[in-house]
């Protein structure tokens, strides 16, 4: 993951241009952030702390031309100030941040630390800048007619052509004052100014900037000045003509108003969202549906939220269209697609379209000529720039890093192309607008209220079971999800049938249990699950259409039938929030976690 900013111009207040830009990359990782600048004497001059970027400041003077900055989301090595990025080699000509994993750096370092150099972080990244250092010197002593630029790119091209695994680098030059970069894997933007580049993680960080846009491809090296970027292939080294693209795309900003969080601003965003895609075009959703019906085999994949939504698909294809899609977790579909043929379908389901698991698998799928499709939130990411049939979720900025509306914006969707398939788009318009009902009911202060009553009486226990069948079944998955990791309680969703083959071993007096019984064919055996626990002493909260009397808490979900998820996962988000605020924890930003997870 990580956020990478990096500017060069004649603005002499680099970088503080870059800290902005890194305050925007901050949802990549906030377990340390750090800066490299250069003096007028070509010093490089270093700013790096711990925890959440925050009021940051710099302790040195900024008058620097020429700066790069990171966001950490620690893979190897603690979260300490000297783990955090830039890292410098022994003689303080180059800083290097890095984004991804070096996976062979052991065997480097020790081949460094033998020849003399020192180290003083635990982290994989820490070996580029020395071996670079050492390529570089190398290089120099080899061949004294080649500028000090094409040296620089040389020694980077041998230097990343080492490594093992998918990253990407940025190295400023502190003597040349320019900065090169390599990438395999991990995203890197280029931005064209007027006398000034921009490089970052994301073109997010650099639209308020420019508009004129180059997005790096694996296997590419760049060396950027301030007037120009020059891109190399990395394995001949041969420097290739390119096409920035000019975007139209505006920077997206969201504001929490008075809100005290942007979790809480996006749940209660859900009902807007869910309006906007009823009264969307319906072009996108009918050319998806007649994707899948054309396909032999749709796979529906993601990662974390965006999987459970996959697999929420799975009942909601197989109820409404009566078709059988396939649902995996990306980081396992690597290992499960050696059976897909051309005729296969792949559709990639990501709020960011960043994460690595995914892209990396749908760039497996494409390689053996699958079709691919992709259900995205953010315009211009990878995911949305490689595949040719692509779906905008529309949810506006999610900047939170527990997802909640894009969840319900890909269930939404999904909902909207099963009904497609069945020629009656319009049905499943009717069941999201009752949605959108239910969510106003339930986004009246006196059921946030009662949800929130209800987070302090739980907020002590140690662990909470959930349970759901058919399609509250993934939709127990997610609400887990969002407790855990807003709260961090243990928080278990499983299938309700699975509570008699063990779970039900940790079910004691006052457990508390939630069970999903919205209206439909799951009711009753979910109710017999929920008797099963109140035998064994839970604290049973039941969330559906009605109340019953083994319940010790109700909160009404209403009934919207094949759109019921929604509300049903939006009382689970609602009580991960308010779960989160009686242990102290920023919902916004739970530790060890990051939006958008870069690295495998
Ligand atoms: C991270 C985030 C999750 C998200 C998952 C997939 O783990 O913390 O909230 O669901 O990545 O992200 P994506 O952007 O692909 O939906």
């Amino acid at each position: 993951m990580c956020g990478i900013f990096g500017y060069i111009g004649n603005n002499k207040q680099a970088a503080d241009l870059v800290l902005t830009g890194l305050k925007s990359l901050e949802y990549r990782g906030y377990d340390s952030w750090g800066i490299a600048a250069v003096n007028e004497g070509g010093r490089i001059l270093l700013e790096k702390k711990t925890g959440k970027i925050g009021a940051a400041e710099f302790n040195f003077k900024n008058h620097s031309r020429i700066a790069i900055g990171h966001t950490r989301w620690a893979t190897h090595g603690g979260v300490t100030v000297a783990n955090a990025h830039p890292h410098l080699d022994c003689t303080g000509h180059f800083a290097l941040i890095h984004n991804g994993i070096i996976e062979n750096y052991d065997e480097i370092k020790k081949a460094l630390l033998k020849i003399g150099h020192r180290f003083i972080s635990e982290t994989d990244s820490e070996v580029a800048v020395h071996l670079l250092e050492e390529n570089y010197k190398s290089l120099i002593k080899k061949n004294k007619t080649n500028s000090q630029d094409s040296l620089f790119v040389e020694a980077l091209k041998i230097t990343f052509s080492s490594f093992r695994g998918l990253n990407a680098v940025i190295v400023l030059n502190a003597k040349n004052r320019t900065f090169g970069a390599a990438k395999n894997g991990s995203p890197l933007v280029l931005g064209f100014g007027n006398k000034e580049n921009y490089l970052a993680s994301d073109s997010q960080a650099i639209l308020p900037y420019t508009n004129k846009l180059y997005f790096m491809e694996d296997q590419e090296l760049v060396l950027v000045t301030k007037d120009q970027i020059k891109v190399f292939d990395l394995i001949s080294g041969k420097e290739k003509s390119i096409k920035p693209v000019s975007v139209s795309w505006k920077t997206e900003t969201e504001d929490k108003g008075k809100l005290p969080h942007f979790m809480l601003k996006e749940i209660l965003d859900q009902g807007k969202v869910i309006k906007n895609i009823v009264t969307d075009s319906d072009e996108n959703i009918k050319k998806f549906a007649s994707l899948i019906s054309s396909s032999f085999g749709t796979y529906l994949v993601g990662c974390g939220t965006a999987a459970y939504a996959c697999l929420t698909g799975t009942y909601i294809f197989s109820k409404i269209a009566k078709k059988h899609v396939n649902f995996s977790v990306a980081s396992e579909f690597g290992y499960l697609i050696d059976f897909l043929t051309e005729k296969s379908l792949v559709i990639g389901l990501s709020q960011s379209g960043e994460t690595i698991d995914l892209i990396d698998v749908m760039k497996k799928a494409k390689e053996r000529g699958v079709k691919l499709g992709a259900i995205v939130n953010v315009l211009g990411s990878t995911l949305y720039r490689m595949t040719d049939n692509k779906l905008l979720l529309n949810a506006g900025v999610e900047k939170a890093v527990v997802s909640t509306k894009a969840f319900t914006a890909k269930i939404a969707h999904l909902l909207l192309i099963a009904y497609a398939l069945t020629g009656d788009i319009n049905k499943g318009k009717t069941e999201l607008r009752k949605a959108v009902e239910i969510l106003e009911e339930l986004f009246k202060p006196s059921s946030l209220n009662a949800i929130k009553t209800l987070a302090t009486k739980l907020y002590r226990h140690k662990n909470i079971y959930i349970i759901g069948r058919g399609i509250s079944y993934p939709i127990a998955l997610e609400s887990a999800l969002k407790i855990k990791e807003a709260s961090y309680i243990h928080a278990e969703g499983f299938a309700g049938g699975e509570l008699k083959h063990g779970v039900i071993a940790l079910v004691e007096k006052g457990t508390p249990c939630l069970a999903f019984l919205p209206n439909d064919e799951t009711y009753f055996d979910t109710l017999s699950g929920v008797m099963e626990m109140k035998a064994r002493g839970g604290f049973i909260i039941g969330i559906g259409f009605k109340n019953h009397e083994v319940f010790d808490e109700f909160i009404n979900s209403g009934d919207c039938q094949m759109a019921s998820g929604i509300p049903n996962v939006v009382v689970g988000q609602l009580l991960g929030y308010y779960l989160a605020l009686c242990h102290g924890v920023d919902p916004d930003k739970p530790r060890n976690l990051a939006k958008s997870v870069t690295v495998k």
